[in-house]
């Protein structure tokens, strides 16, 4: 039996070439024991006709909120599957889910769905790069829903690249793992610092960094996901956070975070320090605005105090910790120089001199540094991709303390 046996699954299908791919992705499904019910927007159903749907499917095929029973149709469909899958789904499809323009059935629906969402989108190569698909992307990420990372090769407009919807079976695998994974950390305790630290000078300004929190989000939705409770402590940002096994205990400075670090440090199982925190502070922060005078202005700054580190020193031997370095240059001497001094269980290594590494991007390039001084390479990937590594390596060292 497969873990797709008996779930119900619900197909929105836009108008996309790569609609074809579909009906093979629901002859997969059903082969796999799901039961399948299919909606397409009108556009799809130019490219396939929605019998082709209702025959594979044996169920009937909406393309109209106002097909089946009754104009609220897309509310119980929404709340029949457990899970919905956008396939394909193209760039105005993407716009409309990311913005909540409901004039078609598939948006009706999807805004309905209490059940995960898996979208794997469709298009050209520059539709796919243009920096307007990719914040729909990022935006539709940060309401929990998932990406299908899209395939590279020949397209329909001829050109090359990315953009090609993934092929049934690698929908149907991605599907499948983040079903079956959710077990993994259950009952697992969580602990994740991300996000910068604010260090205040006056009640207006602050000693900050780029740090976006992004990494440390995606780490905490992928423990999330494989069943772990996750408290996230978390610098000033601008993110969603969306998951029920996700809680947030917001701070600003590197003394908040260090005090809710261990409050929380004890219990967890997991942690990771994936937080940029500030190592030095102002001496003598003012209560009142600092006015300017002739001259120049020196600042005193004190050092702040290590988490990851005083964490290391009293970490138990079921705990694993885990560290990140951002480095420039000698990078590996440094990360391992880190590893060892902070007592980390390994170090995510990212480089500044990798393009599209390291802060405010969305992609992420990072090497594993472990104890035994072994270092593991990872391509340039988004950073949901990149906690899906993280994590799988943390799993390994969890079974390796059973
Ligand atoms: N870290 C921490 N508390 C601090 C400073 C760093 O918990 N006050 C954690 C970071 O979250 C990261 C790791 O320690 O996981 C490495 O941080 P980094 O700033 O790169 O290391 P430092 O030891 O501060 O070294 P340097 O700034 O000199 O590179």
């Amino acid at each position: 039996m497969t873990v797709l046996q008996d779930k119900n699954i619900l197909i929105a299908v836009s108008g996309s070439i790569a609609a074809y791919k579909t009906a093979f992705l629901v002859r997969s499904f059903i082969k796999q024991g799901a039961e399948v019910k299919v909606i397409m927007t009108d556009a799809a159903a130019l490219f396939v006709s929605p019998l082709t749907f209702s025959t594979l499917s044996k169920n009937e095929v909406y393309t109209n909120v106002t097909d089946g029973h009754a104009w609220n149709n897309h509310v119980e469909l929404g709340l029949w599957a457990d899970a919905m899958i956008v396939a394909p789904a193209t760039a105005n499809t993407l716009a409309k889910m990311a913005n909540g323009i409901s004039d078609n059935v598939i948006v009706t629906t999807y805004l309905s769905a209490k059940c995960p969402v898996f979208i794997a989108p469709a298009m050209d190569r520059d539709m796919w790069l243009h920096p307007s698909t990719q914040n729909n992307i990022e935006l539709l990420r940060s309401f929990g829903d998932k990406i299908i990372p899209v395939g590279d090769g020949e397209l329909a407009s001829g050109l090359e690249g990315k953009g090609r919807m993934a092929e049934p079976d690698e929908i149907v695998d991605f599907i499948k793992a983040s079903i079956s994974k959710k077990k993994v950390l259950l009952n697992k305790k969580v602990v994740i610092t991300a996000g910068p630290t604010y260090e205040k000078i006056d009640p207006v300004r602050y000693i900050g960094n780029h740090s976006s929190g992004k990494m440390g989000l995606a780490l905490a939705e992928s423990c999330a996901e494989r069943g772990a409770e996750v408290q996230l402590i978390l610098g000033p940002n601008h993110l969603t956070v969306n998951h029920p096994n996700i809680h947030v205990t917001p701070v600003q400075s590197a003394q908040e975070m260090y005090n809710a670090s261990h409050k929380f440090f004890e219990n967890s199982d997991i942690t990771i320090m994936a937080a940029a925190v500030a190592d030095y502070r102002p001496a003598n922060p003012m209560d009142s605005k600092m006015k300017k005078k002739e001259g120049d202005l020196s600042i005193q700054l004190e050092r702040t105090l290590d988490i990851a580190a005083s964490l290391g020193k009293i970490k138990k031997e079921h705990q694993i910790l885990i560290g990140f370095a951002l480095e420039t240059d000698n990078e590996l001497q440094h990360a391992q120089k880190k590893l060892t001094k902070k007592n980390f269980d390994f170090i995510v290594l990212n480089s500044l001199k990798d393009k599209g590494a390291g802060f405010k991007h969305n992609t992420n390039k990072i090497t594993i540094v472990s104890k035994e001084n072994s270092s593991k390479k990872f391509e340039l990937k988004s950073k949901a991709e990149v906690a899906e590594d993280i994590v799988s390596e943390i799993i390994v060292l969890l079974n390796d303390k059973i």
